[in-house]
This record gives structure tokens, sequence and C-alpha cells, in this order.
């Protein structure tokens, strides 16, 4: 969970309790994410997973009046945020989030896991990590992206359904990410012949039991996560998932530009509906914002992702949700 939610300490706690935890390499520099990965190996000597934002390969094949009609759109949402006086990031639409240096990263540190969000790795890129033994898991949020993934060599997918919290992992950034529930989408992906981790909303025994009666051999939880002790969570963050009057999630572009799931607010119901498809600008614009709002405790400008299932969050350690996990699918 990038944004700071995933941290060493969150990791190591998951995989002490028999759980697989995977740092976030998104929007931090390779030399952060090499810093967390040596501090989750000096913790102990669980294995863990990284996971990595995949840059959009669409952006440079768009046509000049397509690129200047994203660029338009961009500005003008810069000029509105603005005008209603938020400080506004500078758009940089060629940010690649680090993304050679971190590949640099991971086999420098030779982590043999590696799962991505967003699209499919170029071919060069996953026959590198395959040459070296690494195991490649892809996100996929329809069949069309699993059969996609399964013949670019993902040795597992990560389906993601649309209860999921933070960013769908859909693919085309510009496309409407998927609504076929979670245990439908796993249902039509039987013949799909590489392990499945099921993921989205996933808080309840019987959504536990049903994603993997419905197929899947592993189950993914984020939302539940979030306000352990162990996560790097915004206090704000952690304090609204369990409010007792929190009011929903809903899936917005308001803060990156990208379609996510989070809990309803304030900047979400004003700024929602005229955020422009355009990532990572939309997520550099609405920056400096979001730090004012970290910086004073504002939950309702802050980027609140959580899965559906959020009432089910409590503030318990770590280890107690991978327990709890642990019993709803071993019974
Ligand atoms: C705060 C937050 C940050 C996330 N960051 C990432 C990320 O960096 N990479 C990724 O693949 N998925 C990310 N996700 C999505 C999760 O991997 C997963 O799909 C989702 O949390 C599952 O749904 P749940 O939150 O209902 O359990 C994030 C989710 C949350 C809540």
């Amino acid at each position: 969970m990038a944004g700071g939610a995933s941290t060493p300490d969150l990791v190591t706690a998951v995989g002490e309790e028999g759980g697989l935890g995977f740092l976030a390499a998104g929007y931090q520099s390779a030399e952060a994410l090499a810093a967390q990965i040596d501090a989750v190996r000096a913790l102990g000597d669980r294995p863990f997973g990284v996971n990595l934002f995949v840059p959009w390969a669409g952006l440079a094949v768009l046509s000049d009046a397509a690129r200047a009609g994203r660029q338009e759109r961009v500005h003008e949402y810069a000029r509105v945020l603005a005008a209603a006086g938020h400080p506004v990031g500078i758009p940089d639409a060629q940010d690649d989030d680090r993304w050679a240096a971190k590949l640099d990263v991971l086999e420098q540190r030779e982590c043999d896991l590696v799962s991505f969000t967003f699209g499919i790795p170029p071919a060069a890129v996953m026959r590198r990590l395959a040459s070296r033994g690494t195991t490649i898991v892809l996100t996929v949020t329809s069949v069309a992206e699993a059969r996609a993934a399964v013949e670019a060599g993902a040795d597992a997918l990560c389906v993601q359904g649309p209860d999921a919290g933070g960013h769908r992992g859909t693919h085309d950034p510009l496309a409407e990410p998927g609504t076929l529930p979670l245990a439908g989408l796993l249902a039509q992906l039987k013949s799909i012949d590489v392990p499945v981790i099921a993921t989205g909303g996933i808080a309840t025994p019987k959504q536990a039991r049903s994603a993997l009666a419905a197929g899947a051999d592993a189950v993914q939880l984020g939302t539940l996560f979030l306000p352990t002790p162990e996560s790097g969570a915004h206090p704000a963050h952690k304090a609204a998932l369990t409010a007792s009057g929190t009011c929903g999630t809903v899936v917005t572009r308001a803060f990156s530009g990208r379609s996510a799931r989070g809990l309803d607010n304030a900047f979400i119901r004003e700024w929602g509906p005229v955020a422009p498809a355009a990532y990572p600008e939309v997520n550099q614009l609405t920056q400096p914002l979001r730090a004012v709002a970290a910086k004073s405790g504002d939950g309702e400008h802050l980027a609140l992702w959580a899965g559906t299932g959020h009432r089910e969050a409590v503030a318990r350690p770590a280890a107690e949700v991978v327990e709890r996990v642990v019993g709803w699918v071993a019974s």
C-alpha cells in the first residue's frame, strides 16, 4: 500500500504470523525503497514481496490532438483548484515514478517476489525478471487483462475486484474500471492456469471463503491493515476508517486522475465530478493540498483510501488481522 501505509514493521508483522507482506515502491524514491527492503531484512527472515506501479505506455502513443486535449483538461483542473484557494502542484506527464531505478534496486537487492499494478511491464522487463528467477505477480481487474497478463508471463495473478480500497489496477487508465463483483470475476477465470490471489473488499469470513470457493488460491487484504499500529497510514486516515459516523466509500479520480476507492469526503464531493482522467498529472496537482491537509490532520482533503469492508477494520496489531484471516480460511 503506497503512500506510507506499508512499512517494514507492517510487512514483518504480517510475515511473522505466516502471511505474505508487500512493500510498496509507489511514489517513493529508489533509495527509500532500497532502505525499506534492507529494513525488512534486518527485522527478520520471512519472505516478502515488493509492489511497483507500471508507467502507462499509452501516453507515448497518444496523438498530438489527444495529448493537447489532455493537457488542456489538466490545466483547467489546476485553474479551478487554484481559484478555490488550493495550493496546486506542477503537472509532469512524463514522470514514470522512477521505474528504471526501482527495477535496478530489485535486481541489486535480489528481490525474488515482485508484483505490479496499473499494467503489464514491457516484455524486456518481464524477460529480465524471469531470467533471474523472480516470481512475477500481475494485478488484473478483468478477464481480458488476466489473459494478457498470463500471455506476458505472469507467474500468478492478483485479481482485484471493484470493492478494493485504493487505486484500481485497471491497465487502461482512461477506461472506467469494471464493476463485476470479485466472485463473478474469479468464476470467469477458472480456466486460468496460474495461481490466483483474490483481493478487494475482503473483510469477513464469508467473503474470504467465497473468494476461495470461486477459485482463488489465496486472499489479499489491504484496508483491514490500515488502522493497525504497524501501518504508516496518516492518523486522520486511521481515525476516519474506524469512526462510527463514517459515510462509506466512493470511487473517484479527484485526487490522482486514476480511479480509486476511498472514504467519501468534502474534496471528493466537490472535485470528483470535474477531475480529468489524467494520472500522474492530477496526483501531482493535488500533492501540495494533500500535504497541507496532512499537516493539519484535515481528513476532508486527504485521500482516505479504503475498501467497502472498512467498517470491519480495527486498531489492533497486524498479527491479529492475519490470525483472524487464517482462522476464516482454515475453518
Ligand atoms: C491505502 C492503500 C494503498 C494502496 N496502494 C497500492 C499499491 O501501492 N499497489 C497496489 O498494487 N495496490 C495498492 N492498493 C490496493 C491493494 O493492493 C488491494 O487491491 C486492496 O487494498 C484490496 O482491497 P481492500 O482494501 O478492500 O482489502 C492500495 C490500497 C490501499 C487501501
